[in-house]
């Protein structure tokens, strides 16, 4: 991979980690690990390369989010439960300069009435729920498009 080739930061939080095992009938049967894999292949066909991130823990996915400042030019980030609850994850997004795309496997939409709101896509770019594993490639694809139009 070239050195300047756009990294992008795709991030997962809480209870991700389970994914494949748990509610499999709403998130699923693959696990983050086949995601990360399929993320990966993704970036490289599109000239991205993805770093792939989980935390159980808020304040950890906020430094993330820093570090993103100086080392990712765009952000994926799937913030699980803390969608809705979280005006710090939000308020770091809203530090960061490129595109930022919001993912949920689930369409929040059609659950728990509380899922419907989310502090992070007041700093999103744009949102993909309902989709399952899907939408993460989908939002790498939208993320190709964005830089792209950046620089262009
Ligand atoms: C989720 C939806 C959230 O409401 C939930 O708390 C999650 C996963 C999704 O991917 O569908 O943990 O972000």
């Amino acid at each position: 991979m070239p050195s300047d080739t756009p990294t992008v930061f795709v991030l997962n939080g809480p209870n991700l980690n389970l994914l494949g095992k748990r509610q499999p009938e709403i998130y699923g049967t693959e696990t983050l690990a086949d995601v990360e894999r399929a993320c990966s292949e993704r970036a490289a066909n599109l000239g991205l390369s993805s770093a792939f991130h989980q935390s159980n823990h808020e304040g950890e996915i906020v430094e993330t989010i820093h570090r993103a400042r100086d080392e990712a030019a765009a952000i994926v980030i799937n913030p699980a439960a803390y969608t809705h609850t979280s005006v710090a994850i939000m308020d770091a997004l809203l530090a960061f300069d490129g595109p930022i795309i919001e993912v949920h496997l689930s369409n929040v939409h059609r659950r728990e009435e509380f899922r419907s709101h989310s502090w992070v896509s007041k700093a999103a770019t744009g949102v993909i729920c309902g989709l399952g594993s899907r939408g993460y490639l989908l939002a790498l694809d939208a993320v190709a498009d964005l830089l792209d139009r950046e620089a262009g």
